[in-house]
């Protein structure tokens, strides 16, 4: 039996992914700008299972649910049609992020998903091919593809693949405020939000002048213009989100506190900038400097880990099985 290992890890993004022009090949509305940590790393590993009359797939040991695994499945699905191999798999995952509490956990799962499927079909993809097949699982693992910063382009099927960008060196203090699952997945409320939102074609125009504006700031290697645009973007998301009919809020009173004590923490001088993702958790964009009494202030209103750039997928290991 052919089996791999793949590790990746989650990435939280600066300029937000959020908005499809294609749901079947997962193509975003517009472009995004993020940074693969190295805390929290998904460990997946695909064994190929000739006698198996389909896939299965558990998560930190656990049998996963039948929705999960159709997902696991479709991936793999596309795997085996390039690969020509029809024979289905068991995946296994450990994943060390909360599940589903809108820290990214699907970006690091799929990516390590699509590395592992790949190395364990005999696939030699470089890292934009790796990238467009893990964004196939789920938008935001295109990115988790790329170690640091990385900008994850809109376009077709080819042009939509994430690459690595040079900017400031910078920290991210994670504040986790809740680690229970959200209570709207961000595929459905990205269609809520598409459908029912006056603001939704605004916000897709401005992000892609938002995104221009961000990847500038990393060229120029301007760390409080890419704050800024990162805390701003996040307040537009999560704007555009609660306009949605039926409202969809996934910040909380113990959120905007943080985003509340991020400001005064500015206005004190140091340099930070919030943002969060779809969950009440919040992330604080930072420098290398002000990481640590960033982290020991916000350390009040929740439990807080000091983050940097991390690496990419990487298969960690590969061979036949007996
Ligand atoms: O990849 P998805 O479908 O889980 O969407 C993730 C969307 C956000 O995390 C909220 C924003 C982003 O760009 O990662």
């Amino acid at each position: 039996m052919t089996r791999a290992v793949a590790r990746s890890h989650p990435n939280i993004a600066l300029v937000k992914y959020w908005g499809k022009q294609n749901e079947q090949l997962i193509l975003p509305a517009a472009g995004s700008l993020s940074l693969t940590i190295d805390a929290f790393p998904t460990t997946t590993e695909v064994t190929l299972d000739d006698r198996a009359t389909a896939d299965t797939f558990s998560l930190n040991g656990v049998p996963a649910a039948v929705g999960q695994t159709a997902r696991v499945s479709a991936l793999l699905d596309i795997v085996r049609a390039v690969a020509g191999v029809d024979t289905f798999a068991n995946v296994d995952s450990i994943s060390e992020i909360p599940t589903d509490a809108g820290l990214a956990s699907s970006a690091a799962g799929f990516s390590a998903l699509a590395a592992a499927a790949a190395a364990a079909y005999g696939l030699e993809l470089d890292s934009r091919a790796l990238s467009r097949l893990a964004r196939r699982g789920s938008g935001s693992a295109s990115r988790s593809v790329i170690p640091g910063l990385a900008v994850w382009h809109a376009g077709n099927d080819e042009e939509s693949f994430a690459e690595p960008v040079n900017g400031p060196d910078v920290r991210m203090v994670i504040v986790t405020l809740s680690t229970g699952a959200k209570p709207v997945s961000s595929r459905e409320a990205m269609r809520t939000c598409m459908l029912t939102s006056p603001f939704y074609p605004a916000w897709v125009a401005s992000t892609k002048w938002t995104l221009d504006g961000a990847l500038e700031a990393c060229r120029d290697n301007d760390f409080t213009r890419l704050g800024r645009i990162t805390e701003l973007h996040a307040n537009r998301m999560h704007a555009l989100i609660q306009s949605a009919d039926p409202p969809i809020r996934y910040l909380t009173p113990q959120s905007v506190a943080v985003f509340d004590a991020v400001a005064q923490l500015r206005a004190a001088g140091r340099s930070c900038y919030a943002t969060a993702d779809a969950g009440p958790n919040v992330v604080v964009l930072t420098t290398p400097e002000d990481a640590e009494p960033v982290a020991r202030h916000l350390a009040e209103l929740g439990e807080t880990r000091i983050v940097g750039a991390g690496p990419g997928a990487a298969v960690i290991e590969r061979g036949i099985e007996p």
